[in-house]
């Protein structure tokens, strides 16, 4: 079967190859997913540009790819939530990755059964910005109906997703776009867009329960501004947290390192009696399970930018880097 490994670090080309490589065996508790589909994010360029680095060491040439959709080819022999023949999506493991390949095999508990009303390249657009919002906007920052939210680019992947996410909650949505994704927005259920190239969001009164900072940089410590006392600002663009530090398992300086690369945004949340959350996504097959049930009653659907040939996933990784993606980019294999 074809694969893509990452070979080396720093720009796309000459980074990324597709190997040929004997079909993979499950372990006891995975199983072998024929991909059909798998969708792009924006992690999965940083890792080649050495991201992750400092934090996870990996030996290369190194599988690739976290979200995807297909047919169960093999389960291992502790597995007996899914058999041969099943159409399911996943969000494989950070540590075991590998959704750019003909085969992939995923941990059983990181997968979910494919509704069938979902196409496999719908399916695998959703399991990162699903399970990173659900994570994020219910787990941590607890966002319930009657709520407002200000999510910032509301037209990415991310975006794309919370936007619908938090409407089909209940909650009041606002999101920040540029003019030329106005009517998506509104297609989306936004109750209110502001157009970034219009409009500074500062000057507007209004304050939100919690603002979705998938942007970082300034927006993570302006996100406080625009919050209602008690509010959270959840981020996934921001710096990085000894949260984060501890989720992947570091030493101890590490996580003291990423602990003072967060205290601004700390202590600002401290100062306005607000929370601020900063965090990576957990694969959770039992999470995508209740999107998948969100999809069948039409509370959310997919949203796909483009679709590229299984060949051309660095042409597809450069699209996705030029930041302006609306929604989701595909690599289809089938
Ligand atoms: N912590 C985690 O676990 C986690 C999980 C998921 C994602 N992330 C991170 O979250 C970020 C967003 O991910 P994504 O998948 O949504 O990326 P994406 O699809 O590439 O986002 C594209 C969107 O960002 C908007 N945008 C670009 N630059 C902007 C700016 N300066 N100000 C406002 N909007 C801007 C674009 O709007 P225009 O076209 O109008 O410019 C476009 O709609 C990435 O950095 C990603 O790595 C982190």
């Amino acid at each position: 079967m074809r694969k893509y490994m990452q070979t080396g670090y720093g720009a796309m080309r000459g980074n990324v190859e597709i190997l040929d490589v004997p079909n993979p065996t499950p372990w006891d508790y995975e199983m072998a997913v024929e991909v059909h589909a798998a969708a792009l994010n924006p992690i999965d360029f940083k890792i080649i540009h050495g991201a992750l680095k400092p934090v996870i060491k990996e030996k290369l040439p190194t599988p690739m790819g976290f979200d995807g959709s297909g047919v169960v080819s093999a389960i291992g022999d502790r597995v007996t939530q899914f058999k041969v023949g099943d159409a399911v999506f996943f969000r494989a493991d950070i540590r075991n990755r590998g959704s750019f390949a003909q085969i992939c095999c995923v941990g059983a508990d990181l997968a979910t059964l494919k509704p069938e009303i979902m196409s496999h390249a719908d399916a695998a657009s959703l399991p990162l910005v699903a399970l990173t919002t659900l994570q994020g906007l219910v787990d941590r920052a607890g966002a319930k109906a009657g709520q407002s939210i200000l999510v910032h680019a509301g037209a990415g992947g991310v975006g794309s997703f919370a936007v619908q996410f938090a409407k089909a909650i209940g909650m009041e949505v606002t999101a920040i776009i540029s003019s030329k994704n106005a009517d998506m927005m509104r297609e989306l259920g936004a109750d209110f867009v502001i157009e970034r190239d219009k409009e500074d969001y500062l000057g507007r009164p209004t304050r939100y329960d919690i603002v979705y900072d998938t942007i970082g940089g300034d927006a993570t410590l302006d996100a406080f501004k625009v919050l209602k006392a008690g509010g959270a600002v959840v981020s996934i663009a921001g710096p990085p947290t000894e949260e984060m530090a501890n989720q992947l398992g570091l030493s101890w300086i590490m996580r003291q390192i990423m602990k003072f690369m967060s205290r601004k945004v700390f202590a600002e949340a401290k100062r306005t009696g607000t929370r601020y959350f900063g965090y990576f996504t957990q694969s959770d097959g039992a999470q995508l399970a209740q999107i998948a049930q969100m999809v069948v009653d039409g509370k959310i659907h997919a949203v796909i930018d483009r679709e590229y040939p299984f060949e051309q996933l660095v042409e597809a990784l450069e699209y996705l880097e030029t930041g302006h993606a609306k929604g989701k980019v595909v690599l289809k294999m089938k």
